[in-house]
Formats: C-alpha cells, sequence, structure tokens
C-alpha cells in the first residue's frame, strides 16, 4: 500500500496552554530518537520556545536567535521581502540536542523565538506582498522540503492557537496529537479542534484526522478517574452528544509527576530519560512513543 520516504508528521496541539503540549512533545521526540532509535526532528513553532529551552542551552539558542536561524525569521523574510533573507534551514537546524547524555543523536531541533509572537498576525499578510510568491500557510513546508526525507519522524510543538503559526505545521502534518489534563475544562474545547483541523485538511484536499488524545499531568483523584473513564468509552462531551465518533483514547496516561516539572532545566545534567522524567513517567512516556509508532507504522503499510 502507500509508502514513501516522507516522514510521519505529527502536530501535539490544544487550545489551551498549561496541559502538556510541549512536555510531551519533547518527550515523545525524545524517546523516538532514543529508544526507539528513529531519526527524529522537532520543530518548535511557540513563541514561548519551551521546547526550545528544553532541548538547548539558553546560550546556544540566543546565538541562534542574533543569527536569525529560527522559525522567527523564517517568517520575517517572508513578510519583509526588502530586507535579504537571512534564514538558512540547515544553519538553523541544531543536531544532537536533548539534555540527557550530552544531547540524543537522532534528535534534531528546529528552533523557536519570543519574536515569533510580532509575526504571527502579520503572515496573513504575506500574500498581499507586491510580487509574493508563497501562501502564506506554505511557509514552512517550503522551507523543510530539502530537509524532511532526513527524518522517519518530525514532531511540532504548536503554540495554544489554531492560528497562521499552528496552519503552517498542520499543512504538512500527516496526523496531530491532542494532549489534554482531564479535566472537565481542559477537554472543553477538543470538538472544536478536531472539527476545525478536519475542515482545515478538507480545504487542500486531505484527511487530518487526530491520532488520538493523551490524559497529561494526571493525579489520583475521582474528577480525572471519571473525566478518563468517559475517554476510554468514547463519551466526551460533544461527541457523544452529536453521534460523531471521539478521537482514540490513548492507553498510556501521562502522571503529573516532579520530575517532570524539573526536566524542563536545560542545565540539569541529566543522563537518562529516566532520570529526566522519573520511572513512572518515563515508562508512560516511552509507552505512549510506540502506540504512536505502532498507529504510524499500521498507516504505512
Ligand atoms: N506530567 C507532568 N508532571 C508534572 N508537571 C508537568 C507535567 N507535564 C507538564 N508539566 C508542567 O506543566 C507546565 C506546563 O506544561 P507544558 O508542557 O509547557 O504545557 P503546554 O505546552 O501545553 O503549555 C510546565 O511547567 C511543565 O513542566
Ligand atoms: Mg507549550
Amino acid at each position: 500500500m502507500y509508502r514513501s520516504n516522507l516522514p510521519h508528521v505529527l502536530s501535539f496541539i490544544n487550545l489551551k496552554g498549561g496541559v502538556g503540549k510541549t512536555t510531551t512533545a519533547v518527550a515523545v521526540a525524545e524517546m523516538l530518537a532514543h529508544e526507539l532509535r528513529k531519526r527524529v526532528l522537532l520543530i518548535d513553532l511557540d513563541p514561548q520556545t519551551n521546547a526550545t529551552i528544553n532541548l538547548i542551552s539558553e546560550k546556544r539558542w540566543d546565538e541562534l536567535d542574533r543569527e536569525g536561524q529560527t522559525i522567527a525569521q523564517l517568517f520575517e523574510d517572508k513578510i519583509n521581502l526588502h530586507r535579504k533573507p537571512k534564514f538558512d534551514v540547515e544553519k538553523a537546524i541544531v543536531r544532537g540536542v536533548s539534555t540527557v547524555d550530552g544531547g540524543i543523536a537522532r534528535l534534531d531541533l528546529l528552533p523557536s523565538s519570543i519574536r515569533l509572537i510580532d509575526f504571527e498576525e502579520r503572515i496573513a499578510m504575506i500574500s498581499y506582498n507586491p510580487g509574493f510568491l508563497i501562501s502564506p500557510l506554505d511557509v514552512l513546508r517550503q522551507a523543510l522540503e530539502p530537509v524532511l526525507e532526513r527524518y522517519e519522524y518530525v514532531i511540532i510543538d504548536c503554540p495554544p492557537s489554531l492560528g497562521s503559526v499552528t496552519k503552517n505545521g498542520l499543512r504538512i502534518s500527516t496526523g496531530y496529537v491532542i494532549p489534554t489534563i482531564p479535566d472537565i475544562v481542559s477537554t472543553w474545547g477538543i470538538y472544536q479542534i478536531v472539527q476545525n483541523v478536519r475542515s482545515f485538511g478538507a480545504r487542500f484536499g486531505r484527511v487530518l484526522e487526530p491520532l488520538g488524545i493523551v490524559a497529561t499531568k494526571v493525579q489520583r483523584n475521582n474528577l480525572h478517574a471519571r473525566v478518563m473513564e468517559d475517554l476510554f468509552h468514547g463519551r466526551l462531551g460533544k461527541f457523544s452528544e452529536e453521534g460523531v465518533p471521539q478521537p482514540r483514547f490513548f492507553k498510556s496516561r501521562i502522571p503529573l509527576a516532579v520530575d517532570v516539572a524539573r526536566g524542563g532545566d536545560a542545565d540539569a545534567g541529566l543522563r537518562t530519560l529516566k532520570s529526566k522524567y522519573g520511572i513512572e513517567a518515563y515508562e508512560a512516556l516511552h509507552e505512549l512513543a510506540l502506540e504512536i509508532w505502532a498507529l504510524c507504522e499500521a498507516r504505512c503499510h
């Protein structure tokens, strides 16, 4: 059946912040690269740069930002056509990133910058530039074309919105993952995400469906247990009311763990993924990476 040498490209999306998108995206990328020995590129599309700072030192990031080798510069080059373009995907990609083990050999990063905030709203205007050559939603796709074949997986950490930057990520995505805290408020927007992304995909003649919903920052309390029970049985809010099938609920559930919260510190000097995440969260995140891998493999064969 369908087989190509292009990677699986997975966006991690939720309209809410603080639900573990970045943590889960980074960990899955690390697990795929280190434990499953896949060639992985992580793209940080969030101006908050949390994934970037999780994977490289602030010093390294600062250098790249000043040299204009971040996602922000990629968009700036397309917006300010009168300036000489600076972004060069080969220079921007940092190889062998992670705080673990002095870097993970197969894990690369395309870093973000806080300056991306300045461009989000201006991306749509790219199409008004005299002599523009590219659709505002194809900027990332075009930039990555020369490097995509090197990877088996591309993981995209998205900002908490479905704006132009996220859409640039979705444009190249083969699927997406919805991390959520299993409580009522956090699961509220999932139905909208699925509908919205589906119609975005349809605009390009593509089927763009979630691989699944993953419970993050899970605590041992009745509320979390009840919401996860509903998710497990496909009974999430509007999906069941409208009789639309709910996305799969991943078997793996990521516990709220103190080591995970600490893991974001790039200078912690950690030796293994087990010490970065703590054994319980390590096992859940490893399991999640295996579930994602199995689903992606099944799509190819
Ligand atoms: N499983 C977890 N256990 C403990 N803290 C977590 C966990 N997942 C995320 N966090 C913490 O919660 C905060 C928000 O997580 P983050 O991944 O940045 O969310 P998002 O990308 O959705 O905004 C961060 O401080 C992060 O360290
Ligand atoms: Mg984030």
